[in-house]
Parts: structure tokens; sequence; C-alpha cells
């Protein structure tokens, strides 16, 4: 199947193939092609270039873009997309005054998903789980992380990945799947932090390997969750396992957990919402990119992760959802890349990078996601008729997206 796109308004994040993500300055950079065409051949960018200089080329199907810019499908480096019921009871009593800790240390928050996942059989986990990924990639998402987390048993925390499994080979969308079983502490091991660690480690890790069912390991690593003395311990392990570290650290609190990823190599260290200058000054010049995740902050109404701060040191900074039931029910990267701009003060070129190459460094797959690149995968956004792609952002809360094209695949 051959796809042709003309007439193309802008066709935005035109790269070469060896650019895997941008940092500082260049963050600023979003190399387009006015007046474009793009040919897609099976799964794959095959030509793009200037309607100047089109050849006539022969497609099964031709679109024409007069007016609509195409952009590559957003990276989602980090979610939990994988979850059973909601937390919308949480979210009424936040209303009424009670803080998400307070929420959690009466046995809500991570807890109670857990609760409900473990009651919910695999079969219907993939159901629910599907629709969510089904409208996602509606919304333009062409690759996702996906973790587990809400099991927290060894049976519960298979279940997940089993089901990650199942959609990464079932969903035309790229799939890494993150082995979370450090993301809570169950409560029967409340008293007993260290046998949980050891089930993690004796029991989880050996059967996730076992089964391939992950490629990255990721710990809460916060006040009343994880410590670091816990997340090294447990990254350590998932390492002799070939798994890489991914950590959630400095949602609420800084106290070291970003030096300890960079330590341990970590792709990416994600949340930063708390960030202090030793923090900034321990990534610069390491291969670890940092992930905000402003739809949490937007949700939580906590401190937005200080991008301006990030980027202007220099360092490449990447934007994902936070897909879950309890800090961020949506999974809308149009959201992200509006709320970064609005909030954080990310000009439209950055937070389009960050959403979209920086993203697909985060989850390890910028070789082949994340640019227009040709040889690279066809995952690409064709939007409505629309001024710029400043009105992306702008347009905060509109669907502006045409058409969505997935693995050359067009999404209905
Ligand atoms: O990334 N911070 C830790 N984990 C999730 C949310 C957990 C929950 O409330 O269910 C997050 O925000
Ligand atoms: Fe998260």
């Amino acid at each position: 199947m051959s796809i042709l796109i003309t007439n193309i308004k802008n066709l935005i994040q035109v790269r070469d193939q060896n650019v895997l993500k941008v940092f500082g300055k260049d963050m600023q950079q979003l190399p387009s092609i006015k007046n474009a065409f793009l040919l897609i051949k099976n799964d794959k960018i095959v030509d793009y270039g200037s309607m100047d200089n089109f050849k006539d080329y022969a497609a099964d199907k031709i679109i024409d873009a007069t007016g609509k810019i195409v952009l590559p499908t957003w990276c989602d480096s980090h979610t939990h997309i994988v979850y059973a019921g909601n937390r919308e009871q949480e979210f009424v009593d936040r209303i009424n005054g009670l803080s998400y800790t307070e929420i959690a240390s009466r046995g809500g928050g991570i807890l109670n998903s857990a609760k409900t996942l473990q009651n919910t059989t695999e079969e219907d986990l993939y159901k629910q789980s599907i629709e969510r990924i089904k409208n996602v990639m509606r919304l333009g998402t062409g690759a996702l992380e996906i973790k587990s987390g809400y099991g927290l048993s060894v049976e519960s925390e298979l279940k997940i990945l089993r089901v990650i499994k199942r959609i990464k080979s079932e969903f035309p969308l790229e799939v890494k799947a993150t082995f979370l079983g450090a993301h809570a502490f169950p409560e029967a091991y409340l008293n007993n932090k260290k046998a949980y660690i050891d089930l993690i480690i004796n029991e989880m890790l050996p059967k996730v390997a076992n089964e391939n069912l992950a490629d990255f390991i990721d710990v809460f690593c916060e006040e009343g969750y994880f410590s670091i003395e816990n997340t090294e311990t447990i990254l350590s392990a998932g390492k002799e396992y070939g798994l890489t570290p991914k950590i959630h650290v400095n949602q609420f609190n800084a106290f070291g957990g970003v030096a300890l990823g960079v330590k341990h190599n970590a792709l990416s260290v994600d949340h930063l919402e708390e960030l202090n200058q030793e923090d900034i000054d321990v990534l610069k010049d390491s291969k670890t990119i940092p992930v905000a995740l402003p739809s949490c902050s937007f949700f939580l109404s906590i401190p937005y992760t200080p991008a301006r701060k990030i980027i202007d040191a220099g360092l490449p900074l990447a934007l994902a959802t936070d897909y879950n039931p309890g800090s961020t029910p949506s999974g809308n990267m149009n959201f992200v890349v509006s709320t970064a701009c609005i909030k954080m003060k990310m000009t439209p070129e950055e937070a389009i990078n960050a959403a979209t190459i920086n993203g697909a460094y985060a989850m390890g797959v910028s070789e082949e996601y994340g640019s227009i690149t040709k040889g690279k995968k066809a995952n690409i956004i064709i939007t409505k008729q629309i001024p710029s792609y400043n009105y992306l952002p702008y347009s905060f809360g509109e669907n502006n997206i045409d058409t969505v094209i997935i693995n050359g695949e067009i999404i209905e």
C-alpha cells in the first residue's frame, strides 16, 4: 500500500537520519518544507520534498493536504494506560479538600487502583485498555510506553504486562513495556518493606524476564514510596535482567533521585515538578533525558516542571501524558503540547520537538520514530486546515486532527 500526500501547506519536523534528540537552543528549531509532498510505501516514509520538485508518483491513495500541516505522530514516552476502573470518587474528594497524599495515606490512590485491577480478569483489563488505546491513536499518538504498577502482586503485575504484550502485537502503534512493580508498597507489606522489595527482585523480575515482558524498569522514588536506597537496589536488579532504568522522581520532593538515575544510566527521569540546581547540573553531559508531564500538574494542581530552566541550561526535554487513573486521566498529547506552551512557557517549536523526537528518544525509539525522515516509520498526523503550527497549542482543547497514519495504515 502506498500513500501520496500532496500540496502540504507545511511539512514540519523534517530531520536528518542521525538526529536522535534535540536540546537547549536547538529545541527552538523545527525544520520544515512549505508546499510539500510526502510519499509513504507500506510502513515507511520513502520520499518528501517541495511540490516544485515533485515527480509524478503513482500511489494507491492520494491525499490532497491543501491548507493542512503534516507532522510526525506524537511519541508518548510515559503512560500507565493499562488500568482497571477509574478514581472519579477521589477526584471529587480532592475538590472537597483532601490532598492527593491524604487520599493515598487512607488506602486510596495507587492501592485503590491495584485492588480494582486484582479483581479484574485479564480479558476485561484488555478490553478496558484498548478503548483508551484506540482513542489515543485517533488523537495522534503513534508510539506509546506503557507501565505496569497497578498489580503489586506477582500474578497481577504479570497480568498487566501480558495485556501490554497483546496490545503490542495487535495494534499498529509502537509499544514499549515498563515493569513498575515498585509503584507503591501493598498494604500487607507496609511494615515489612524489605519483603516486598525481595518479592519484586526474586519473584517478579525473573518471571517478567523469562516471558520477555518488559523493556524498561521503573521505580516511584518518592517520600512515602521508594527511598533512594530501595530505588538503587531495584534498578540494579532490573539491569541484571537487561532492563533499562526509567524513574518517577521529584514529583513532590527533590532528594537526590535524579543523580541516582544518571548514575544508573536511566534513559529518562520523569515528573521533576520539584527540581533544584544540583539536579540540573547532574543531567548535563548525561544520556538521561528529563521528561515533563504537564497534564499531571494540571490535574493535581501541583507545580509544573520548570521547562525554561531545563532548556535554558542546554538540556533536552521530552513531554508525555502520564495517562493513569489517579493523577492524569487523559492521554491527549495535543493537550500536553498546549499546556506546555501555556503553563511552562515552552514555545510551540520546543513543545513539538519535546512531544515527537525527544519523546521517541525517551522511549528508545528515535531511530525509527519522532521525525519526518526517509526510512523512518510512516507515522503521520495530517491536521485540518489551520493557519500555522502555532495554532495547534494555541487552540487548546480543540481537535485539529484530520487524519492519522500509523505504520502506514490510515486510522479510522
Ligand atoms: O506518575 N506518581 C506515581 N504514579 C503515577 C500516578 C499514580 C496514581 O495516582 O495512580 C504518576 O503520576
Ligand atoms: Fe507515571
